[in-house]
């Protein structure tokens, strides 16, 4: 074997499993399940043209759109193929090897990935039942912590925290001179709002978006983050040189000009899984969420009965591996149910047959 950073050894990759038959929901990555409208898709279409495929793309654009949702200066604003590459150039950027990176047990997986690979020290604060203690986080910042990174809301708990609690964690932080990162994948579907107005206040705070969930763009592979000047041209060293494509910068544009689509995507949300927490509330331990999913206790009918219940569109396999309680031993017998906004496919989806 030739020579390689052995410390890779201990990174760990979850297989992403993909199902090939047309008519599957896929319930484990809280993606959009519903067609755009024709209308909108349309636009897109015609928008379109070679120039896309054979010129570089120019998203200077989208950094004026991203930026006048914020009234901020497109300085403090970095976009990125996903927010799962803001994710890495984020701890590629403020996590010298052997510093510690302080983040919750359980937490998006890719935070654990790339602290490993450029050799921070985790630091996994756990989770009690639903929720996490944010003052032991708050504790947990030393001489040693380069960063703080959760999510809000988490995944995959799914539980929120204030922006009291979150103005807390910076104010401590910036007395180590540490880095937050809030990483807000799911905020659209939550009862708080964004905290992105906290980086005039704190230098030190970095928010993260993306296009995936709400904006039900998970394949475009669009995110941002949000922060002080001074940090995002930090981070901008170490991002590729092109890293969004054409095609991507258009439907990100698309979308943003009918952000109603959003709006409307995650009121449907709602009310669909309030009607699936009633349903399932009746005779199943039920929990909400602050995102698109609720979770819900099978003990009664037993996993295996899942299959029923999804109606034909799910196989099994998938459905265990992807959405038991991934944190905790004791809770196999509960799934995870993502939310679609069409009623009439979340009531064939749980109406046992
Ligand atoms: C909390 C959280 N952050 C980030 C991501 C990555 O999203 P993206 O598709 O923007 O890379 C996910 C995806 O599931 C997520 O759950």
């Amino acid at each position: 074997m030739t020579k390689f950073r052995h410390h890779l050894r201990r990174v760990e990759r979850k297989q992403f499993a993909y199902l090939n038959q047309p008519k599957t929901i896929r319930l484990q990555n809280a993606e959009r399940i519903n067609d755009f409208r024709q209308d909108v898709w349309g636009e897109f279409i015609r928008s379109i043209s070679q120039d896309d495929i054979r010129l570089y793309p120019e998203s200077d654009l989208l950094y004026q759109k991203i930026g006048n949702i914020y009234d901020i200066s497109t300085s403090k604003i970095l976009i990125g193929a996903g927010s799962d590459q803001i994710i890495r150039c984020v701890i590629e950027t403020f996590v010298e090897p052997d510093t510690c990176v302080i983040t919750s047990d359980p937490c998006f997986a890719m935070f654990e990935v790339y602290s490993i690979i450029y050799q921070g020290k985790l630091v996994k604060i756990p989770y009690y039942g639903y929720y996490i203690d944010i003052d032991m986080i708050i504790d947990s910042i030393n001489n040693e912590t380069n960063l703080v990174i959760i999510s809000n809301p988490n995944s995959p708990v799914g539980d929120a925290i204030t922006e009291e609690k979150i103005i807390s964690l910076c104010r401590v932080a910036a007395k180590y001179d540490v880095t937050v990162v809030i990483d807000e994948a799911y905020i659209e579907f939550s009862q708080y709002r964004s905290v992105i107005p906290l980086i005039n206040q704190f230098s030190n705070l970095v928010v993260l978006r993306t296009f995936s969930k709400a904006w039900g763009s998970a394949g475009v592979r669009c995110g941002y983050a949000v922060s002080s000047v001074e940090n995002i041209e930090l981070m901008k060293k170490t991002v590729p040189m092109v890293d969004l494509s054409a095609l991507t910068i258009k439907w990100i544009s698309c979308i943003l000009d009918h952000d109603w689509l959003m709006y409307d995507y995650v009121k449907e949300v709602k009310e669909n899984k309030q009607w699936a927490l009633n349903h399932f509330g009746y005779n199943h331990e039920v929990h909400d969420t602050d995102c698109n999913w609720i979770y819900v206790n099978m003990r009664h009918i037993g996993k295996s009965q899942f299959t029923n219940y999804s109606f034909c569109y799910l196989n099994p396999d998938y459905a265990y591996r992807f959405s038991t309680l991934p944190w905790r031993k004791e809770d196999e017998e509960w799934i995870r149910l993502c939310i679609p906004t069409n009623l009439q496919l979340l009531q064939n989806m749980i109406i046992l047959k």
